[in-house]
């Protein structure tokens, strides 16, 4: 990246407007990516996983991007910062606090004109084994309904201002199959299933807001990724982040998705999934 045309400070730009500079012909970018022309993207849950993967790739499409992490001791992503300082800015977050969304509001004002690609995927499991016969601990359901619905909708809430001053107005929240009802064959798996369900809710409602300012939100399922969201490494998984990063950023930004009435609910190769 030190070969790009860039101004040395970390996260350039001025309020107000989504200009940047132009792409340098000694670009290293590869050939099978649209290049972003510097466009701004912020992504949550970036501790590892799907958000570290997205970061990567975002940062091969010559996107500048706010990396939000939210445990203190995970720093795999402040390695990726250091190592592209014009790029990335690392930011601590925590979806399910209206105190630290405000914070994050606040210290990106007078630092990002816009946000063109906001990624919601922070999230958490929660219970995966009982079902309506065994105790059901709603705490545990209230915390992962915090954290994968209101969470989401919080931050985008927050940052919708931003998002409309952007070109490609774009919400991606990552979702999960296990968000459809049309869908559904699990017996358990109750937070997590109900939460999806309402992500897939709070982004058809904004979406009503953003396609009339011609943007659009996005909800999709990432595939079965092998994360340590299980507490262990998934082996049983398809796909790695990076194929799973890769591939949605693909559909997203490589290919010309419609904008609706309502929102796209695809996976990562776009297939359709009902609500
Ligand atoms: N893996 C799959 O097969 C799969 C399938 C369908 C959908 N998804 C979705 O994909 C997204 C990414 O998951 P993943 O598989 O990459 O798992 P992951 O590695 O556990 O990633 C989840 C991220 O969210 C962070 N997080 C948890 N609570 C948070 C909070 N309150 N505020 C901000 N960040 C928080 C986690 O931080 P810490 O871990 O440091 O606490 C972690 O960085 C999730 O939305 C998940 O539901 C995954």
């Amino acid at each position: 990246m030190q070969d790009l045309d860039l101004p040395t400070s970390p996260l350039p730009g001025s309020l107000g407007s989504c200009s940047v500079p132009s792409m340098d012909s000694t670009s290293t970018l590869g050939t099978d990516v649209t290049p972003s022309k510097y466009k701004w993207a912020l992504v949550t849950g970036c501790d590892h996983g799907l958000g570290t993967a997205l970061v990567q790739e975002l940062i091969r499409r010559n996107y500048h991007v706010i990396a939000c992490r939210f445990h203190p001791e995970e720093t795999v992503i402040d390695g990726i910062a250091r190592e592209n300082p014009y790029l990335v800015t690392v930011r601590l977050l925590d979806i399910a606090s209206d105190q630290s969304v405000q914070s994050l509001k606040d210290s990106l004002s007078s630092l990002v004109p816009c946000i063109d690609l906001l990624i919601n995927c922070a999230g958490i499991l929660g219970d995966m084994e009982s079902g309506p016969d065994d105790e059901l601990n709603f705490p545990r359901m209230l915390d992962v309904l915090n954290v994968n619905a209101l969470g989401t909708l919080r931050v985008t809430a927050a940052l919708l201002p931003l998002v409309e001053n952007s070109q490609d107005k774009t919400v991606l929240n990552i979702s999960s199959e296990a968000g459809s009802i049309g869908d559904c064959e699990r017996t358990g798996w109750f937070g997590y299933c109900m939460s999806k369900s309402a992500n897939n809710m709070q982004g058809a409602l904004i979406h009503n807001t953003l396609r009339k300012k011609g943007g659009q939100v996005i909800q999709m399922h990432p595939g079965h990724v092998a994360t340590f969201m299980r507490g262990h490494l998934d082996t049983t998984a398809a796909l790695t982040p990076e194929e799973s990063a890769s591939a949605l950023l693909h559909t997203v930004l490589d290919q010309k998705l419609p904008v609706g009435d309502r929102p796209l609910y695809i996976d990562y190769a776009g297939h359709p999934l009902p609500f």
